[in-house]
C-alpha cells in the first residue's frame, strides 16, 4: 500500500525533472526513469483518487473537452505596446518620455525579444497553477486553463525548494511566494516543430497551417485539451501582472531573474543597458540574427527597467508609455495574385510561380513568388485574383503561403496547369510517382538557357564570365543551339554582339578554351543528366574510359556501380538514347572536348592501405576538391561511393556537410577529416 508521503515526494520529484527537461533543457534522468516515476504516481492515484490535487503532474492531460470557454476577468489590464519602426522612431519615443519625466534621463533599458505567439495570463495560488487565460480584449479573456496545463514548460507548481535563491546575477530574491501571483508570457510553437507538424499534416493529407503564430493560437483555442496536448507548444514569461501576499521585484531586469529563479522559462537573450544607443544597437543586431532563434519574432521590446517609473509614465490608450515594440520589417504580407506563370527548368521541369501586385517584404519589393508545384496550387486552392499571403524569410525564396479565403469576391479564377510547354509548345509529361510535370523536348529554348547555365557553372565546366544575360544573348543571336556550339564561337561573331569589346571577348574565348582541359567527371556532371550529380559523375568517369563507352552502357552494367540504383541507371540510358544528345556528343568530340576517364592506372597506385575500404565524401574539404579526394583514396586502393550505407568504412567530412553526415552518425560509420584521411594513408 502506498503512503501519502511517498505520493507527495513523487509529485515533487516529477515537477523537478519536468523543469530540468522542459525549462532548463538539461535533464538529469533518462526518459525511461522519468516514465517509471510517472507510472508509480499514476498507480498511487488509481488507488487513492481522493489524494489527487490540481498540481499533480498527471493533471496535464486527460481533461474533458469543453463546449465553450468561460470568461476570465484579468486582475489588471493586459496591455499592448506602441510600435517603433526603426531606430529614429525609437529615439523619438525616448525624447517624448523624457519630456514627461526627466528621471528617464538616467533610466536603464531592458531589451527582450518580441515573441510572435499568443499572450497568456497564468494564475498561481500558493504556488499552484489554478487558472490560465487568453488576453482577450485586455480586460476579459477566455479560460484556457486545461489547454495551458498541457504545456510542459508551464510549472503546475512553482518548484521553490528554499526560501531564498541566488539568481544568475547575484541578486538574492525572497522566494516566499506571494499567495496570489499572476504572470504573463507568450505561448508559441517553435519554428522547427511547426515545420514538422505541417509535414505530418501534409503526409496525412490534412490541411496545413499558415504560420507558427496561427498554429499556436489555433492549438490553444481547441475545446479538446487532448488536441492541444498533441501540439508542441512552449512559453516564455516576462511580466508580473499582479501579486498579493508577498513581495516581487520592481525592476524589469529583476522580474526576469526572479521568474527564472522561480522555475519559469525566461528568454536568455534579454540584456540591460544604461545607454539607450547601445540598447538600439543590440536590438538591431537581432534583426540580422532573427533566424537563429527557435521561435519567430517580429521585433524586440525596449522597456524602461524601473517599473515604478514606467507605471508613472501612464498610457496612451492601451499602450504603456514605459516600453516600445521595435518592429522588424514584416516577412509575411498579403497582396493580390495577378497571374500564375510557368518557368521551365534545366531538366524540363515546369514550375509555377506567382505574379504578384508588387509589395514590400522585409525591405525588398517582391513581384514574384514560388508556388512550388501544380499540386500545391490545387491543395491550397490558390486562385488567380486571390489575396494571398506571401512570405519572405532569411535566404528562402519568397513563396505563397496560401489564399485569404475570407476576402474572396467571387471573381477569382481556378487555375488549370498547362498541357503544353509554355516555352516551346510541345506536350508536357508526368512521370509516375513524381509531382512535377516535364517538357521533354531537348530543343526547348527555355531548357537550353538553363542547360547552358548549368554546363558552364562552377561545379561543371567552370567557364567564368558566361552569365545568364550572355547565354540568352548567344541563344537569341542564333550562335548557340547547344552547349557544343560554345566551342565553335568565333572572335568576330562575339564582337558583333552588343556589349562585347575586345577584352570581354578575349576573356570569354580563353575561358571556353581552358574548359577543354576539364576532367571527364566534370563533363559528365555538366551534361545535366537527371539524378547525376558531381559525385555520381566522378564514379561514372572512374568506370568508363570516355563518353562513348558510357553512352553504350546498359542499365544493368550501370547498376554495378555502388550507389547507382535502377532509377538513375534508367535516366542515364534514356539521356544517351535521345538522338539530340547523340548529336551533341558527336559535336563535342569534333570540337575537341573529349576528356579521358577510366580506372586509375595501376602504376599510379601509391599504396594498398585502403584495399577493401569504401569511402564517402561530404562537404567542402580544406584543400582537396572532390576529384582530388577521390583520386587520393583510389590511389591508395580505396573505393569512393556516393551514398552512406552500413558497408561504408569511412565518411570523409568537410565543411557544410549534407545529410550523409547524419546518416553516417546514425549508422555508426567512422568519420574522418582530410588531415586524418592523409594520416590513415600514411
Ligand atoms: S510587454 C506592458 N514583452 O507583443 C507589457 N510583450 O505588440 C506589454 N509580446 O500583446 C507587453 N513578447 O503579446 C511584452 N517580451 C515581450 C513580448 C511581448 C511578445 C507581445 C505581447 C503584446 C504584444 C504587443
Amino acid at each position: 500500500m502506498a503512503n501519502k508521503s511517498r505520493y507527495e515526494e513523487l509529485k515533487e520529484n516529477i515537477h523537478f525533472h519536468n523543469h530540468r527537461y522542459h525549462v532548463m533543457d538539461s535533464p538529469v534522468i533518462s526518459d525511461a526513469e522519468f516514465d517509471q516515476l510517472l507510472n508509480e504516481l499514476k498507480r498511487i492515484e488509481a488507488e487513492h483518487p481522493d489524494w489527487i490535487t490540481a498540481d499533480s503532474p498527471t493533471r496535464r492531460a486527460g481533461a474533458k473537452p469543453a463546449d465553450r470557454f468561460d470568461k476570465v476577468r484579468h486582475p489588471a489590464p493586459i496591455l499592448s505596446l506602441a510600435n517603433a519602426f526603426g531606430a529614429d522612431d525609437a529615439r523619438a519615443w525616448l525624447e517624448r518620455v523624457k519630456r514627461i519625466d526627466d528621471r528617464v534621463e538616467k533610466a536603464k533599458f531592458v531589451v527582450e525579444p518580441k515573441i510572435d505567439g499568443l499572450s497568456v495570463v497564468l494564475h498561481y495560488r500558493d504556488g499552484v497553477f489554478v487558472q490560465g487565460a487568453t488576453r482577450g480584449d485586455g480586460e476579459v479573456g477566455e479560460d484556457i486553463t486545461q489547454n495551458l496545463r498541457t504545456i510542459r514548460s508551464i510549472p503546475l507548481k512553482i518548484p521553490v525548494r528554499e526560501s531564498k535563491v541566488e539568481s544568475r546575477k547575484s541578486a538574492t530574491f525572497d522566494l516566499r511566494l506571494p499567495t496570489y501571483l499572476v504572470i504573463r508570457g507568450e505561448a508559441f510553437m517553435p519554428v522547427k516543430e511547426f515545420e514538422a507538424l505541417n509535414r505530418k499534416l501534409e503526409e496525412a493529407g490534412e490541411k496545413t497551417y499558415q504560420n507558427p503564430r496561427n498554429t499556436a493560437a489555433g492549438s490553444l483555442r481547441q475545446l479538446d485539451p487532448e488536441l492541444t496536448a498533441s501540439r508542441p507548444l512552449t512559453i516564455l514569461v516576462y511580466q508580473i501582472v499582479h501579486a498579493e501576499g508577498g513581495k516581487v521585484p520592481t525592476s524589469q531586469w529583476e522580474i526576469l531573474e526572479y521568474l527564472k529563479a522561480l522555475g519559469f522559462p525566461v528568454t536568455d537573450i534579454a540584456r540591460r543597458f544604461d545607454d539607450f544607443e547601445k540598447a538600439i544597437a543590440y536590438t538591431e543586431s537581432w534583426e540580422k540574427k532573427r533566424d537563429d532563434l527557435s521561435y519567430e519574432t517580429d521585433g524586440m521590446v525596449i522597456k524602461i527597467d524601473d517599473l515604478t517609473l514606467a507605471a508613472e509614465l501612464g498610457f496612451v490608450g492601451k499602450d504603456p508609455r514605459g516600453a516600445i515594440a521595435f518592429k522588424f520589417p514584416a516577412r509575411e504580407v498579403t497582396t493580390t495574385l495577378k497571374d500564375i506563370g510557368v518557368a521551365v527548368g534545366r531538366t524540363g521541369v515546369l514550375t509555377p510561380y506567382a505574379i504578384l501586385e508588387p509589395v514590400e517584404i522585409g525591405g525588398v519589393i517582391v513581384e514574384r513568388a514560388t508556388l512550388h508545384n501544380f499540386d500545391y496550387i490545387a491543395e491550397k486552392d490558390i486562385r488567380v485574383g486571390d489575396r494571398v499571403l506571401v512570405k519572405r524569410a532569411g535566404e528562402v525564396i519568397p513563396y505563397v503561403i496560401g489564399p485569404v479565403v475570407d476576402v474572396r469576391k467571387g471573381k477569382e479564377k481556378k487555375y488549370k496547369p498547362p498541357t503544353k510547354c509554355p516555352a516551346c509548345g510541345q506536350d508536357v509529361e508526368h512521370f509516375e510517382g513524381e509531382v512535377a510535370w516535364y517538357c521533354v523536348n531537348a530543343a526547348c529554348p527555355a531548357q537550353l538557357v538553363r542547360n547552358i547555365e548549368h554546363f558552364v557553372s562552377r561545379g561543371a565546366m567552370d567557364i567564368e564570365g558566361l552569365g545568364i544575360k550572355i547565354v540568352e544573348q548567344l541563344i537569341e543571336s542564333g550562335l548557340v543551339k547547344d552547349v557544343a556550339d560554345l566551342y565553335s564561337l568565333k572572335r568576330d561573331q562575339l564582337l558583333a554582339l552588343e556589349g562585347f569589346k575586345d577584352k570581354k571577348t578575349d576573356n570569354l574565348l580563353t575561358a571556353i578554351e581552358n574548359s577543354k582541359g576539364q576532367s571527364l567527371a566534370r563533363l559528365i556532371a555538366a551534361l545535366g543528366i537527371h539524378g547525376v550529380g558531381e559525385v555520381m559523375a566522378g564514379d561514372l568517369a572512374g568506370t568508363f574510359p570516355e563518353l562513348e563507352a558510357l553512352s553504350k552502357s546498359s542499365a544493368e552494367e550501370l547498376q554495378q556501380i555502388e550507389g547507382l540504383g535502377p532509377n538513375i541507371a534508367e535516366s542515364i540510358v534514356d539521356w544517351f538514347a535521345r538522338s539530340s544528345n547523340q548529336k551533341l556528343l558527336k559535336k563535342l568530340k569534333a570540337v575537341g572536348m573529349w576528356p579521358r576517364g577510366g580506372k586509375l592506372k595501376v602504376e599510379s597506385r601509391k599504396s594498398n592501405v585502403f584495399d577493401g575500404l569504401t569511402f564517402v565524401v561530404t562537404g567542402t574539404l580544406p584543400t582537396f576538391s572532390r576529384d582530388d579526394a577521390k583520386a587520393f583514396i583510389e590511389s591508395h586502393g580505396g573505393k569512393v561511393t556516393d551514398s552512406v550505407s552500413k558497408k561504408t568504412s569511412y565518411l570523409v567530412l568537410g565543411e557544410n556537410p549534407g545529410s550523409k553526415f547524419d546518416k553516417a552518425k546514425s549508422l555508426g560509420v567512422k568519420i574522418v577529416g582530410e588531415a586524418e584521411l592523409k594520416k590513415l594513408a600514411g
